[in-house]
């Protein structure tokens, strides 16, 4: 497997660094902490096509490879993870799925408004009562004839605000168990879609994360997502998927926290000389730097499975447990390096900190990755690096 980048990939990086810093950068602080939508950021990243990335071109996206939307992940979240994570969302949870298993009708009617920012897209699987236990979907989308009428309520939607267009996870038949969920595109302009409040949040303060009740909305027949019973593994699917995009928005957060602790050290002096001159300092960088090396190895593996056309599975799994530790590892010690200054609102390194918990949470927590790995483990389904 080669890790070395092309020409289009570095590119695709440079061109996220230098938007991440002129656009989300001034003003990062005041939209977390005022919890304001990065509304216009994520127009323009719409504009520039961040948000359908790897969407075939046919349906407006920008037709790239994972590898490239990782590169991209990483950079807007060393920055602004509040814009990353709607663009995470968009692209891997949303856009990616839909082009998957959607019918050609669906694409053709939804992608471009989706991969171009047109549109902002949702995914609804959580609810109160199912979060990690997937399978005990409460939401029924009761089969009508020629439209499922859809009823009840899902948690912790991030784009829950601002989305147009949900993808629902609902049950059609509880007698069949995970074989009887399906997914669905329901249009949030439809009758009987009411948006909850917003989440005040630790993190990731200004991205919109709100609850979602669904009352008698009459969904199309023509809106569910594959065959009958096939929305439990569309979610997983889709989600193995995801992770890679939570796994280099960790990445992200640990170089984007490590970059600044960097700076500040060389700058800092303490004791005659810069505090990165000090061992205590300099062996806290070398850790840092070497944790991130492991955790961005891991996270392109994934991408190249998946670019591969191999099963990624288990390694997106595999990078989103260990990018997430890192970010949360990584971001304490580069409050730590900052010392007092690392621990108030002026500085952006106590906002990565705050923003790195949530990539050990959704899209599946730690505790879910190690179900999904451990599985392999013990049927002997791991595979090597080929
Ligand atoms: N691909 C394809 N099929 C899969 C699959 C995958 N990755 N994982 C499971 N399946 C299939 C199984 O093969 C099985 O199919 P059969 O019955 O035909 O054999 C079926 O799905 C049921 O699988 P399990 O028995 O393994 O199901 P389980 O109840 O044990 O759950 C789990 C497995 C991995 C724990 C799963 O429930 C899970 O991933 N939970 C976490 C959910 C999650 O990530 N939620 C995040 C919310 S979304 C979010 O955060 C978005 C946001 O806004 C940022």
């Amino acid at each position: 497997m080669k890790f070395f980048l092309t020409e289009e990939q570095k590119a695709v990086r440079d061109a996220a660094r230098d938007f991440a810093r002129t656009e989300l950068l001034p003003g990062a602080i005041e939209r977390d902490s005022k919890m304001i939508h990065p509304t216009e950021q994520l127009k323009k990243m719409g504009e520039l096509g961040f948000l359908g990335m790897m969407v075939d071109p046919k349906y407006g996206g920008g037709g790239m490879d994972t590898i490239s939307y990782v590169l991209a992940m990483e950079e807007i979240s060393k920055v602004d993870n509040s814009c990353s994570v709607a663009m995470s969302v968009n692209n891997s949870l949303v856009c990616w799925g839909l082009e998957e298993y959607g019918t050609e009708e669906q694409k053709q009617k939804y992608l471009p408004k989706l991969a171009t920012g047109e549109w902002i897209g949702a995914f609804c699987l959580s609810e109160p009562e199912a979060g990690s236990d997937a399978t005990s979907q409460r939401t029924t989308a009761e089969d009508k004839g020629d439209y499922y009428l859809l009823n009840g309520v899902k948690n912790w939607i991030t784009n829950g605000g601002t989305s147009q267009l949900h993808i629902v996870i609902a049950q059609t038949d509880k007698s069949k168990g995970s074989h009887g969920i399906n997914a669905f595109l329901v249009e949030t302009s439809w009758d009987g879609v009411q948006i909850g409040p917003k989440e005040d949040k630790l993190g990731i303060r200004a991205s919109d994360t709100h609850s979602i009740m669904y009352q008698d909305v009459k969904v199309p027949k023509e809106n569910r997502i594959g065959d009958d019973g096939f929305g439990f593994k569309y979610a997983m699917k889709v989600l193995a998927g995801g992770r890679i995009g939570i796994a280099a928005q960790a990445l992200g957060i640990a170089a984007g926290a490590y970059e600044l602790a960097v700076a500040y050290a060389n700058e800092r002096t303490a004791f005659g000389k810069p505090i990165s001159h000090h061992q205590a300092i300099a062996f806290k960088l070398a850790d840092m730097a070497t944790e991130i090396e492991a955790a961005r190895m891991l996270v392109y593996r994934a991408a190249a499975l998946k670019d591969a056309g191999q099963d990624y599975n288990v390694a997106s799994a595999m990078a989103k447990l260990k990018a997430s530790q890192v970010a949360m590892n990584v971001s304490t010690e580069a409050v730590q390096v900052h010392g007092g200054y690392g621990y108030v609102k002026e500085y952006h390194v106590e906002r990565l900190m705050r923003d790195a918990k949530i990539t050990q949470i959704y899209e599946g927590t730690s505790e879910i990755q190690k179900i999904v790995i451990s599985r392999a483990v013990t049927k002997g389904q791991l595979q090597l690096p080929t």
